[in-house]
């Protein structure tokens, strides 16, 4: 099991969610942001939500270098600017990408943003050449995550080409009740993740909730 975990621009909605989920969940956790202060911030935030004490703040730099395993919880448009800074302290490291490069058309809502290197987790794949890629965590909304009083009940959906990376992966959202971990296959496949989470963007505008996916049949 991996020790500490990153949340590489943690300051936002998914990463102050998945610190709460996990820091219940008994992990360390570090909140990542461009600015210290910032970071500080949110994880005082996220901390006095819970009175969990596992939580701490520090620059995306130095989160990822003291942690074990990082989750990029910044949008697809940050990865170019942001990932090749991190490449050396991430170097070796499993990373988990959660990214869904989308857009927002007033008229259409949720629009897939296309991206050269064929998902958004591919790109990172690129960018951090010697880290342990991992898709995951698209479908789950910060909403779920957030919301202390109800149990989430949903699926994780991950996917990559490093077997041992992915088992750490399952270990960690293991620690979060209501969570199941399924395996989607190789990285390849992130694509089709990312642009469910468009579908379902598309969805909770429709229905005006927060929906999340449960595989049946398995
Ligand atoms: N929200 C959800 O429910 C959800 C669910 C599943 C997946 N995701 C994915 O998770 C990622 C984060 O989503 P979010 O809703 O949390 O995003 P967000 O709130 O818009 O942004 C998260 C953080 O990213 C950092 N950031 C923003 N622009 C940046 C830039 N140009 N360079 C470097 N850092 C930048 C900011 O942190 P600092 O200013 O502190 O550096 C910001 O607080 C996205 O890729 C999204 O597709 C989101």
């Amino acid at each position: 099991m991996p020790q500490t975990m990153a949340l590489i621009g943690g300051t936002g909605r998914l990463g102050p969610g998945l610190a709460l989920r996990l820091s219940r969940g008994g992990l360390p956790v570090i909140i990542g942001s461009r600015d210290l202060q910032h970071a500080l911030d949110a994880a005082e935030r996220v901390t006095a939500l819970d009175g969990v004490t596992r939580i701490r703040g520090a620059t995306n730099a130095d989160a990822a270098a003291s942690a074990d395993l990082a989750i990029l919880t910044v949008p697809y448009e940050a990865q170019t600017g942001l990932l090749p800074d991190l490449a050396g302290p991430l170097a070796g490291k499993v990373v988990v990408s959660t990214t869904v490069p989308v857009r927002f058309d007033p008229a259409l809502g949720p629009v897939a943003v296309k991206v050269d290197e064929g998902s958004a987790a591919e790109q990172v794949a690129a960018l951090l050449p010697t880290s342990r890629i991992v898709g995951g965590f698209h479908t789950v909304s910060s909403v779920h995550l957030s919301r202390l009083d109800r149990d989430l009940d949903e699926d994780v959906l991950l996917c990559g080409d490093d077997d041992g990376a992915k088992a750490d992966v399952r270990r960690i959202a293991g620690v979060i009740p209501g969570l199941r971990v399924v395996d989607a296959g190789r990285l390849g496949n992130a694509h089709h993740l990312e642009q469910l989470t468009v579908l379902l963007l598309s969805i909770n505008r429709l229905s005006r909730r927060s929906v999340g996916v449960r595989l049946t049949g398995l």
